[in-house]
């Protein structure tokens, strides 16, 4: 067996796309949480300005673009996903013109740049929803909203049976100037973010317009939040499933999730970015959260004339099992390839427990298991998500091999997740940990100020990306050179996967082909021998050698 260097980095500076072979399909997308990313002013708190300075580190990363959490003017009650105006910048993020350098600048260096935009509620302090409070019951400005009366005495009770997916009631009740209580209004999430009524016609017109603002600044696209939400069952009937929404923070209650209006949304946006896409030539793309557990369900939105992409998000909940993973790779290509469209695969985000943390038996709140194993499995992951047919999303930090932050005090805990279940929940505050940038000290080159806006712990010091670019055996360099050579080799972009049938693989690998390229995953405990007259092109394994691979590893062989 032969090794090879994977130093064949090729150069992007050009944002090659056509229609026919959209980049959106085989692309590598990098997410940024802003307010842990970089702060470049001092506060303690990302900013675009931090994003700005450290883009060139996304381009040798080598990813293909980004996309950006919320940004814009919110009282961040849920981190941004609370919008109070959709036109805007937040000042503790930067402006308008600090996006537009963003945007600028991310195309000089090869990077489509995504913003994420949230339809399904805005922030209790968007002026429309002010507007609803001051308005009457049954007013116009109420109806922009799900405002009813309550039921029971006195309309004490809630409209109906619904359950927040951050826990408790959605539905949270008014109170008048003089202190006498009014309706309910329906929040899906917390209280401080309030649902659209997507059947109010002036909804869809607005978002329309919220659309064409950022795409007319220069964006590439959408990531959708909640995309399986905005519209609710005519007369919001109670639902039998109701109450799993909270126990299991899944999206179950049928009268207020997966509706089959919703398609109809995003038909008409799909028909938006075709129009740009026409007067222009630069391929736009929307990728939807579908939070719905059927992925043929999932599968309806990626229909040609509806979204582009949505998350494929089935490894999140996948243990490190070999059988486990190909169950899960053949429903994603079954389900998503039949809609006409590809896959869109997630190891890592801002609302799970990091990888590394789920491999290690850990939890957030809890121990944080073995982490060198978790590291060692999520490298191997990694290889395996980049080899598959489709587009792959990164989450800030997993290139760092960064592990779940499973030991925030819980006077630090920010996640209304883990407020509105009463702690039952622990939120996902150990995710959005800010990044280390480098040094053996708290903020490690993230803020200048004495602390990052939600506490880094000590074991972040051997984690800063300065320090891995020195490694090279490190997590960093491992991204960088898989990355490099999937853009690099044609056949791990095009052309389907097949499955490898060969007889005597080992028990507990996972094998397939893309064209000439072989990729293997040893889920065992043991080396394995490695595969017949194939040659090594990258592995996972810190320490790959000899005719074995090593335990918990992936690798890359051309055959
Ligand atoms: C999904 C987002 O990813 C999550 O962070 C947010 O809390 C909810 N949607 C509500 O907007």
């Amino acid at each position: 067996m032969t090794t090879t260097a994977p130093h064949a980095v090729t150069t992007r500076l050009s944002l090659p796309s056509t229609r026919q072979d959209p980049w959106w399909r085989t692309a590598v997308v990098y997410q940024i949480y802003v307010r842990s990313f970089h702060d470049s002013t001092g506060t303690g708190t990302g900013d675009l300005g931090g994003l700005l300075q450290r883009l060139p580190y996304l381009r040798r990363l080598g990813v293909d673009a980004i996309w950006l959490s919320p940004f814009y003017p919110s009282p961040q009650y849920d981190h941004g996903y609370d919008i109070a105006d959709y036109h805007d910048v937040d000042p503790r993020f930067g402006d308008l013109d600090m996006m537009s350098r963003v945007i600028a600048r991310a195309h000089a260096l090869g990077l489509r740049v995504l913003a994420d935009i949230v339809p399904n509620h805005c922030s209790i302090e968007h002026p429309w929803f002010k507007a609803a409070l001051a308005g009457a019951p049954g007013s116009p400005e109420r109806a922009l909203f799900h405002f009813a009366d309550g039921r029971g005495p006195e309309g004490a009770e809630p409209p109906n049976n619904w359950r927040s997916i951050f826990g408790g009631s959605s539905w949270a009740r008014t109170t008048a100037d003089d202190g006498t209580p009014g309706q309910w209004y329906l929040h899906s999430f917390a209280p401080e973010q309030a649902d659209f009524n997507w059947a109010d016609p002036r909804v869809g017109d607005y978002f329309d317009s919220v659309l064409r603002f950022w795409l007319d600044l220069g964006v590439d696209g959408f990531r959708i939040d909640v995309a399986h939400g905005l519209h609710k069952q005519q007369g919001l009937p109670d639902d039998p499933h109701a109450a799993l929404d909270e126990i299991t923070g899944d999206p179950v209650n049928s009268a207020a999730w997966n509706r089959p209006e919703v398609h109809d949304v995003w038909r008409r946006w799909r028909a938006l970015t075709d129009e740009y896409e026409r007067r222009d030539g630069r391929a736009r793309v929307l990728v939807g959260e579908i939070g719905v557990l059927n992925p043929r369900q999932v599968a309806l939105y990626q229909r040609p004339d509806e979204l582009h992409q949505s998350f494929f998000f089935e490894f999140l909940r996948t243990e490190w099992d070999s059988a486990a993973f190909h169950d899960v790779i053949c429903r994603g290509l079954e389900a998503v390839t039949a809609a006409g469209s590809a896959v869109s695969w997630v190891l890592n985000n801002h609302d799970m427990p990091r990888a590394v943390t789920r491999y290690a038996g850990g939890e957030p709140g809890g121990q944080p298991g073995d982490t060198a194993l978790g590291e060692r499995r999520a490298r191997a992951a990694l290889l395996m998500m980049l080899a598959l047919p489709g587009s792959v999303y990164l989450y800030q930090g997993e290139e760092l091999g960064l592990a779940e932050v499973v030991d925030l005090p819980t006077s630090a805990l920010q996640d209304p997740m883990y407020h509105r279940s009463g702690g039952a929940r622990r939120g996902r505050d150990g995710c959005r940990v800010p990044l280390p940038w480098h040094g053996s000290a708290p903020t490690y080159g993230f803020t200048d100020a004495t602390a990052a806006w939600l506490p880094q712990p000590h074991w972040f010091s051997s984690y800063g990306a300065a320090e891995q670019d020195l490694r090279g055996e490190s997590t960093l360099n491992l991204y960088r050179a898989a990355l490099a050579l999937r853009s690099a080799i044609p056949d791990l972009r095009d052309g389907g996967l097949v499955w490898d049938e060969v007889p005597d693989t080992p028990d507990g690998v996972l094998s397939f082909r893309r064209g000439g390229l072989l990729c293997t995953v040893n889920c065992g405990p043991s080396p394995v021998p490695a595969p017949h007259g194939a040659t090594l092109l990258l592995s996972s394994a810190p320490e790959p050698s000899g005719d074995k691979q090593p335990a918990e590893s992936a690798a890359w062989w051309v055959v």
